[in-house]
């Protein structure tokens, strides 16, 4: 136990990591390559954001322009790593731009957080729920509410529900608007403000204090944000859908995604990968705009199981008529205010470019490129599979892990247009390329 290191977070950056250095064993250049990506003029704007950061972890800033949603144009920024994700979602966005774009509706975008409780009293004490009690609750966080309030926001209503698998345990679900802020921390601020006069409404009215008093367990928002809700849709004549047939006609062509959307929802291990596959556009915006994917993620996830089966969140129809339509609905709890939203420069700048949407619309937005990759990624895997573009977009990735130069990746570029890529071809490539060079 002599490893571990005491009072860390209180060390400054140099000497953390003069201290790692002396616990781990850690490259010897260390503090270089962590300097490298430090931000020059902001660093310590990005230190905050976190704890006991040494450097800064550079993803992609990347823009899926020609997204036509709700009838108005978009130019979506992602944040993500993974190759294709951006150019699946270009490609998807600019074919539905011409054909109708993205049609969204938020259902509703409450969001809800509990107080779990220990109480030996009945469950028929809160059918319906003491208005005494409401005004009390309501009251104890009214200077936190305030502002909420000014902003069209604040507490939507309560209930006290019993948890029946586990006997005498309760929760005071509360509900609440937050507008256009993810509301995390206004949330857990009135649920924990709310403990205390819980505590002496039990014991202080009449007829619950027969029964004891309540023991708190926690206070804390639920991310199962099953009220904030989005649906997107995207619809076309079968035949217009040719330009992502391949060598299929598109009636084939709908045919095959049609039974793979329906593979997706009846079995859970292509679920899994058909979802991920919608959080790869989904996410990369969430991540963009300075959101908590974590929170998008589980939202979305326990929503997909919430028939007790985890199922895919998207389902296609092809109608008589024979149109083609394809929807997604998601659970996506995001802000366009507060958090990191605005204090990430980027997050902040993203949200301009978006024209500063509304949180709703910021769902609406997350959404239809989640369906535009959901869309991209089925189209390819029932013609030409995946591998094909991926590994194209890829061969960068695989040029630069060999140090390749200019020259040598204009020269693969060229030669693996019509050959598969795999790092094994690249290598060789790169290695005979080498050789050649070194013979002339
Ligand atoms: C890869 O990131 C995502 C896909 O696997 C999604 C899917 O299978 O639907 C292509």
């Amino acid at each position: 136990m002599s490893s571990i290191i005491k009072g860390f977070s209180k060390l400054t950056r140099e000497e953390k990591i003069k201290k790692l250095k002396q616990t781990y064993e850690l490259p010897d250049n260390l503090s270089d390559r962590l300097a490298r990506y430090r931000h020059s003029g902001q660093q310590d704007l990005f230190d905050d954001f976190s704890e006991n950061t040494l450097s800064n972890y550079f993803l992609p800033f990347g823009v899926a322009p020609n997204f036509l949603i709700d009838d108005k144009m978009y130019v979506v920024p992602m944040v993500v790593e993974e190759s294709s994700v951006v150019a699946a979602a270009s490609r998807a966005a600019s074919f539905w731009a011409t054909n109708g774009g993205f049609k969204t509706k938020v259902v509703n975008s409450l969001k809800k957080g509990h107080i779990w409780f220990k109480w030996n009293g009945p469950k028929i004490f809160f059918d319906p729920f003491p208005k005494t009690l409401e005004n009390k609750l309501t009251q104890a966080v009214s200077s936190i509410t305030a502002n909420m309030e000014k902003r069209g926001g604040g507490i939507r209503g309560m209930k006290i529900l019993p948890l029946e698998e586990m006997q005498t345990i309760f929760q005071l679900e509360v509900y609440f608007e937050t507008v256009d802020s993810m509301g995390a921390n206004f949330i857990n601020s009135c649920l924990e403000e709310m403990k205390a006069p819980l505590q002496e409404f039990f014991t202080t009215q009449e007829d619950f204090k027969q029964f004891g008093d309540i023991e708190i367990i926690m206070a804390i928002l639920s991310n199962y944000t099953t009220e904030c809700l989005v649906t997107t849709q995207i619809e076309c004549p079968v035949p217009a859908l040719k330009p992502f047939a391949s060598e299929l006609s598109p009636e084939l062509f709908a045919y095959r995604f049609k039974t793979a959307m329906d593979i997706a929802w009846m079995d859970t291990s292509r679920a899994v990968t058909h979802n991920k596959g919608i959080f790869n556009g989904t996410d990369a915006v969430v991540i963009a705009t300075g959101n908590d994917f974590r929170a998008a993620e589980a939202a979305g996830h326990a929503w997909a199981a919430k028939d007790g089966q985890y199922r895919s969140l998207s389902k296609c129809e092809i109608t008589e008529k024979g149109i083609f339509k394809m929807e997604l609905t998601i659970p996506l709890a995001l802000g366009t205010i507060g958090g990191l939203t605005r204090l990430h420069p980027l997050a902040g700048l993203a949200i301009e470019m978006l024209g500063n949407p509304s949180a709703t619309q910021l769902m609406s937005i997350a959404a239809s490129a989640g369906l535009a990759n959901n869309f991209s990624a089925v189209a390819s895997l029932v013609t030409t599979g995946i591998q094909k573009g991926h590994m194209k977009l890829h061969l960068i990735n695989l040029l630069n892990s060999k140090g390749a130069s200019a020259k040598e990746k204009e020269a693969a570029v060229n030669y693996f247009k019509n050959r598969i890529v795999s790092a094994r071809a690249v290598e060789e490539f790169i290695e005979n390329f080498r050789k050649q060079r070194n013979e002339q």
